[in-house]
């Protein structure tokens, strides 16, 4: 096992502990869980030879066998692309538990008012645990708050914060209508990004809150927020805009509202995916001109 592996899965059990969840022996045969591989990996799991099988993990599912490759049916039927190089399985994991009756103000107090499960605590000021709908159909999700966000207690209230309700806005939706949170509940000092051991110690409240939300779509904001939910290394740029199944719910990963302030030609890229959340959730397209 790497190290990165190790302190993932040092974390989850600290977690799991937490939790008072059972030993890991058991069977959950109908669990989802999360499952990113190379290319090259994947298409040797697609062999009838392997199917059910990746690197130890099961793989495959029935749905997606029954749909073509690099295909992933919507709701409605629409079929739409689907990353070949990033899947998500379904069946047992060791990262993969359901906490019975969960709910977010049940997350957050596992989380607690004093959290200090790692080295972020020492500099934040607030918990950002998340705002919004918590019935949202949207879920976006950023890396970690910054300086407003630790000083405010709430997502993206700062120059990106600003910028992404202007993109809610111009989706024809309000902030109030959707779901914001990060990856790491935290403020990374100065701004950096959060680290792996600080992502396998909080990503695991990140996941139970979009199973309980459980929203149509879930876009993530930036690298760190669609690697942690794809479980992958790969750089956004070679999956950005596509979509991705994720435990009953799509995700597409779009760039960072403080990468498009520092990069405005970017935002037109991110407006075409923000209008392929709006197709998929069927809000009226703006006409074209
Ligand atoms: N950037 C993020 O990723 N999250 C915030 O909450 C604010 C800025």
């Amino acid at each position: 096992m790497n190290s990165e592996t190790c302190a993932r899965a040092e974390a989850w059990l600290r977690y799991a502990a937490d939790l008072r969840l059972g030993p890991y022996h058991r069977v959950r045969a109908s669990s989802q869980s999360a499952a990113v591989e190379s290319q090259s990996a994947l298409e040797q799991a697609q062999r009838p030879e392997n199917e059910g099988s990746l690197g130890g993990r099961s793989f495959s599912s029935d749905r997606k066998r029954s749909e073509p490759s690099g295909v992933s049916t919507l709701e409605d039927g629409r079929a739409v692309p689907t990353s070949p190089a990033i899947r998500i399985s379904s069946g047992s994991s060791l990262f993969d538990e359901r906490v019975e009756d969960d709910s977010l103000p049940r997350i957050l107090e596992d989380i607690g008012p004093h959290c200090t499960r790692c080295k972020l605590h020492k500099a934040r000021t607030n918990i950002v645990f998340g705002v919004g709908n918590p019935k949202a159909q949207l879920v976006f999700v950023g890396e970690g708050p910054g300086h407003d966000e630790d000083l405010q207690a709430e997502p993206f209230v700062g120059r990106a914060g600003k910028l992404l309700t202007q993109m809610i806005e111009a989706m024809g939706l309000r902030r109030a209508d959707v779901y914001i949170c990060n990856v790491v509940k935290c403020r990374p000092p100065e701004n950096r990004l959060p680290e792996k051991d600080e992502i396998a110690t909080c990503s695991p409240y990140l996941f139970r809150q979009l199973g309980v939300i459980n929203p149509k779509v879930i876009c993530a904001l930036g690298s760190c927020a669609a690697q942690t939910m794809l479980q992958t290394t790969q750089g956004i740029s070679r999956f950005r805009g596509e979509w991705f199944d994720y435990h009953g719910s799509k995700l597409i990963a779009t760039y960072h509202p403080a990468y498009l302030l520092r990069n405005p030609p970017a935002k037109s890229e991110v407006w075409k995916d923000l209008q392929k959340i709006m197709s998929y959730l069927g809000l009226e397209l703006p006409k074209k001109k």
